[in-house]
Order: structure tokens, then sequence, then C-alpha cells
């Protein structure tokens, strides 16, 4: 059973349904792309409904459950299956505060020694604002909780700042903004870094990079990503090895240090200085989303015995990740008006022809009824492999032509960081 309705629950669907050991996957709610997907099944509950969700669990006999998205681990509903001796992958209400609040994540790695900015918590206005007003520039604000990806601030200027200080207490965010972490600001290029963990042994998946803004030249507003590849040549052999030793080990073992048993996706968002200086930005306690549809092409190992080796603590036992060599390309595309007000319901063409161009079309914000139609801002994510990554972007950007909806966007672009530096 996989929970949640975006590209990544279609990917994850997708994937899991190429592991032998897997009859059916119900999608809860699933999306028009997962409802297309031979032996795998939509069912309407609401993410919040848990006595529900576990029963139909229970009654269909549901081998693994892998929750998807942010919201649902951070109010424990891993915490409510569990207690109804389910199996799920992803960790527990405890576990998710990784995520979901950013000061209690700091304090971890701080306490880890884990790399990451210098940073203060605080409370009330003003003494945030007497803390920024004393700091070099730029300067991050951030939200402590969850905030749909729109509660950070990178100020370049100290009226930006206060502003992302006083949006932040205004109540704008909810509970989310009842505390503010400001932190330095970091330089360099992001990558998104997915390893998966059985509470005990931790393994890294293939290092991704997504792209967060909407416009070209990573210009613009922020999204919830418009495009992403694997693997990502910055994050070198090297840098691998020291993220394994500098972060990963480090912060589950401050996770048990706590008493947390996590079992899930722990993703740590990295920032990497151009003179390869490793820095966390944040870390996530699921699956990236888009990145998860360029990592889950290229594994090679099946994905529901390795999920379930995390679920039942066997991890340690299980063999090493097989990964294709080939290079993974998720382009986005999206509604127009994203990330800001967009509209719903236009019916969407071409997907036969891109799939016949090479391409796997996972949906973001589809929905099927007598038509496929429009349901979201970021509407489909349109993935290809290659021998490299520019076979990869032609077979894509390919795809992409056949494809068509009122308004659709993407962006031409994906991929140009890892271009410019082979070139
Ligand atoms: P988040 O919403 O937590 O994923 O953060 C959004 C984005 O803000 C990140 O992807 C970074 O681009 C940026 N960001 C967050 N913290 C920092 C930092 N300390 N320095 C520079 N950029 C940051
Ligand atoms: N792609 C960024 C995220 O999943 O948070």
């Amino acid at each position: 059973m996989v929970i949640g309705s975006g590209g990544r629950e279609h990917a994850l669907a997708w994937k899991l349904l190429q592991s032998e050991a897997v009859q059916e996957v119900f999608c809860i709610p699933g999306n028009g792309g997962t409802a297309l997907l031979p032996r795998c099944r939509n069912l309407a509950m609401t993410l919040d409904d848990y006595e529900g969700i576990s029963r139909l669990a229970l009654v269909n006999n549901i081998g693994l459950i892998v929750i998807g998205p942010e919201v649902p681990l951070a109010d424990g509903i891993t915490d409510h299956l569990l207690a109804q001796n389910l199996t799920v992958f992803g960790p527990t209400q405890a576990g998710a505060q990784i995520e979901a609040s950013k000061a209690w994540a700091k304090a971890l790695m701080t306490e880890a020694q884990i790399p990451t900015a210098a940073a203060q918590t605080f409370e009330a206005v003003a003494a945030a604002i007497n803390y920024v007003t004393a700091q070099k520039l730029p300067i991050v604000i951030k939200a402590d909780g969850l905030a749909a990806g729109k509660g950070v601030t990178v100020a370049a200027t100290l009226d930006e700042a206060i502003e992302a200080i006083e949006r932040c207490f205004s109540g704008q965010f909810g509970a989310a903004g009842a505390r503010v972490v400001i932190e330095d600001c970091l330089l360099g290029q992001e990558a998104s870094l997915l390893a998966v963990t059985d509470g005990v042994t931790i393994r890294p998946l293939l290092p991704a990079q997504d792209h967060k803004r909407i416009g070209e030249g990573d210009s613009g507003a922020n999204t919830g990503g418009m495009g992403a590849y694997a693997p990502a040549p910055i994050v070198t052999p090297e840098l691998m090895q020291k993220i394994q030793q500098q972060v990963l080990e480090p912060a589950l073992a401050a996770l048990q240090r706590r008493g947390i048993d996590y079992r899930g996706v722990l993703y740590a968002g990295l920032m990497i200085s151009p003179e390869g200086q490793l820095n966390v930005i944040e870390f996530n306690c699921r699956f990236g989303d888009p990145e998860t549809q360029v990592v889950l092409p290229l594994l090679e190992t099946p994905l529901a015995a390795l999920l379930l080796a995390c679920a039942q603590q066997r991890l340690a036992q299980f063999p090493p990740l097989k990964w294709r060599s080939e290079v993974a390309v998720c382009v986005v595309a999206a509604a127009p008006g994203y990330p800001d007000q967009y509209p719903k319901g236009a019916v969407i063409t071409g997907l036969e022809a891109a799939a016949a161009a090479g391409a796997t079309v996972f949906h973001a914000g589809t929905r099927l009824k007598q038509a496929l139609v429009t349901d979201g801002g970021r509407v489909l994510g349109v993935t290809a492999t290659g021998a490299d990554l520019e076979a990869a972007l032609q077979k894509v950007y390919l795809a992409m032509q056949e494809i068509r909806f009122e308004g659709m966007y993407y962006r031409k672009d994906i991929g140009h960081l890892a271009l410019k530096a082979e070139a």
C-alpha cells in the first residue's frame, strides 16, 4: 500500500509493482497515473483516516505500507499503523520531527557534530529582530514547522529579513511559525541524498539534484521541484563516503540516543561549497519529490524487498544495492500560474506517444475522469534514462513535445549545472 497522491507515489507504486513478490498495490488516494497502472488500485480515502486505512490494510492482508508525504508522518500515521501490527516503511511521529521541526533537527545536528550552518532559534519577534540586526547578510529565516515549502526566506537585506520574521510570527504558517530558526547563509550547489534505514543500519541511494525554482537558470519563485536528475556528479565517491561518515551515521546514532527507532527514508538536503565543503541544509523524513522519479528508475534491486528489510530491521543482512549505470532525468510539466493560482481540469493528451518515445510519465497532479485531466500545480513528471545525461535529456525533451494540455509549462534547462560542469 502506498499513501499519497503525487509523482513520488506514482513512482513508488510503479517500482514496487516490478518486484516479483508484489501482486497488487493499493494507492491511497493515488492519482490518474496510478489509476492507469496495471495491478494498481486507487482507494478514495483521506490521509488522516488512520482507522479506515488500517482496517483496509488488515482486511486485505497488506504486506507493506509505504508512506509518501511528510504531513501524515509528522501526524503519527506510522505509530497508529504499527499499533495494529502492520508493517510500515516510514518513521514514527518522534522520528518525523527531523523534518517537522527545524529547531529539533538543528539541535540534533549540533549534538551529533553534523556539518551545518550556525543557527539560533527564537520564540518572539523582538529577540529575533535584535539578533538578525547584528548578523551578516544574506541570512536565512525559517519557520520551525512544516510550511509546504514556503517557510524559508533567504534574505538579502535587513528589511527582507525583518519582514520574513514578522510574517512567520504573524500566524500565516499556523503553529509552524511559532518558532523561527535564523541561520547563516550557505553558498554552493545543492544536492539531495536519500538514504534508507531500518533504525540500525543506514544505506545511501544514488545522489540526485532537483530544480526548485520555477524559471530557467534557477530563477523566480520556489516550487515543489520542476525537475531532477540522478546520479548527480557533484556528489563524488569521496563526498559520498564523507556523507555516510559525517552525516548519515551520526544522524542515525543521535536518533537512537533519543530512543527513536527510525525506519524509512532519511533525506539529507546538502549544500556543497565550491571548495567541496559539505553542509546539511535540512533533513526530510521521506522520499524526495521529484528525486524519487529519477532515483527509482535506476534501481535494479527489488524495491519491495529493500523497503521490507528496512521495515523489519534486516537491512544489515540485505545484499548491496544494484544500480543501472545510466542517468535518469525528470522534467515536470506544470499548470499555468503554478506555484501561485492555477486552473484544474484541462484535458491531457499525448501520453502514449511520449511513452512510445521512450519516456516514463509519472503523474503528479492528474485525475482520471472520462478523460485524463489536470488536478494540481505539478501535473506530470516526464522521465527518461540514457547512457549519459545528454542522451537522457534528448529523450525526455522529445517525449515532452508529444504531451499537451492547456497552458502547459516546463523548464527547458533541467540538468544545466551538470552539463556546465562537464563542459
Ligand atoms: P526548504 O523549504 O527547507 O527545502 O528550503 C528551501 C530552500 O532554501 C533550500 O532548498 C535552499 O535553497 C534554501 N536554504 C535553506 N537554508 C539555507 C541556508 N542556510 N543557506 C542557503 N540556502 C538555504
Ligand atoms: N524535492 C524536494 C523535496 O522533496 O523536498
